[in-house]
């Protein structure tokens, strides 16, 4: 996929374009109306009971949009939402539903949910997309926003095992020719939730990665934000990719200060051996090909894969790990 470091993410809107940032909350793109005309858009939003998807489906039903969302149980979809969305259920790795869910579509929502029993890397993140991109193509979809990653043509990216797949997965979809935004994002803060039983139990994080190395990280919240203001703006061309970098760098140790003084108690990060983290993984069923998947990316973490993007206005989100502990980590950890 051709992308751009460009500040401004939308360099190649069309005429007309109205130009957003991904940290402009609020500024939903409008669906231009002609009298006489449906000016309802379609947009099909795939794994909308996660964390991100959730945040992206709310989002969106906000906007002026018909929508339709892709799952495995309806049921896992609260009764209010339920209500407001057309339902197609299976799986969006699986082809039959993929032609299904976007017959008529003009914006997809894609994201390849996290497989911790794939064979390979590739499986998990290309594997799962190729009935996806052939859809896209034999239905006309419009424009697609995809999950990603930070660390496009970093050095560290050639094995960073889950990010080297997931830019994979960008090249893929970019090839069938359809509009496409990479949405590449640093660790999520929300990933510090997977450790809530350690930091209340033992005042401790764990990671494979120096404490002190720097690192962007942003909310899933202004991730869903950036999603839904791009697949509501009809306006944009080309493929490139939208980087969510939240509020600033922070290290670990940085993290752990903010964590103490949010939590009012001691929480003390520690870095862990590769061998240990992904000893780890493998006792918890990861299979053997995506816990080194994992491992190799957090090593290309810790050589850098995340900070080779240029901080800009419009890359740089709103939600800071202070207020994300505030509003997330202490309700889950006084839980
Ligand atoms: N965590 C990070 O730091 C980070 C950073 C950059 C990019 N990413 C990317 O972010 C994505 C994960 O996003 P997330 O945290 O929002 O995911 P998540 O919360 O784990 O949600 C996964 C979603 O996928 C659905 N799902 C699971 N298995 C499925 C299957 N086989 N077929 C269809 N749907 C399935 C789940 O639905 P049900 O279980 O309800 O059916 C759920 O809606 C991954 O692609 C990852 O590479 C993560």
């Amino acid at each position: 996929m051709q992308t751009s470091s460009s500040p401004t993410p939308h360099a190649d809107a069309g005429r007309g374009a109205q130009r957003f940032s991904a940290g402009s909350a609020g500024r939903y793109a409008i669906v231009i109306s002609v009298p006489g005309k449906k000016a309802i858009q379609m947009i099909v939003i795939t794994a909308p009971t996660g964390t991100i998807g959730h945040q992206v489906l709310e989002n969106v039903l906000n906007g002026v949009a018909a929508v339709r969302v892709v799952l495995r149980d309806p049921k896992r979809l609260p009764s209010h939402l339920r209500e407001r969305v057309e339902i197609v259920q299976g799986s969006h790795g699986d082809v039959a539903v993929v032609n299904r869910a976007f017959a008529g579509a003009d914006a997809v929502f894609w994201l390849v949910p996290p497989d911790p029993h794939a064979k390979s890397v590739e499986a998990a993140y290309l594997d799962f997309t190729r009935p996806a991109c052939a859809a896209m193509k034999n239905h006309g979809v419009r424009r697609v926003v995809g999950v990603s990653a930070l660390g496009r043509n970093t050095a560290p990216v050639k094995n960073a095992g889950l990010v080297t797949a997931s830019l994979a997965m960008d090249d893929l979809i970019a090839s069938s020719g359809v509009a496409y935004r990479a949405l590449t994002m640093p660790s999520f803060m929300d990933n510090v939730l997977r450790q809530v039983a350690t930091i209340k139990a033992q005042g401790m994080f764990f990671a494979p990665l120096s404490g002190d190395r720097k690192l962007p990280t942003c909310a899933s919240r202004d991730i869903a934000t950036a999603a839904a203001q791009l697949l509501l703006d009809s306006s944009w061309r080309g493929q490139d990719h939208v980087a969510v970098l939240g509020p600033e760098d922070l290290s670990f140790n940085d993290m752990a200060q903010i964590m103490s003084e949010v939590l009012g108690k001691s929480v003390a990060f520690q870095q862990i051996p590769g061998d240990a983290f992904k000893a780890r993984l493998l006792g918890a069923g990861m299979s053997e090909a995506m816990a080194q998947g994992t491992l190799d990316m957090m090593v290309a973490k810790n050589e850098g894969l995340d900070n080779a993007e240029p901080r800009t206005p419009a890359n740089t989100t709103p939600t800071s790990f202070r207020q994300w502990c505030e509003e997330v980590l202490q309700p889950a950890v006084l839980a």
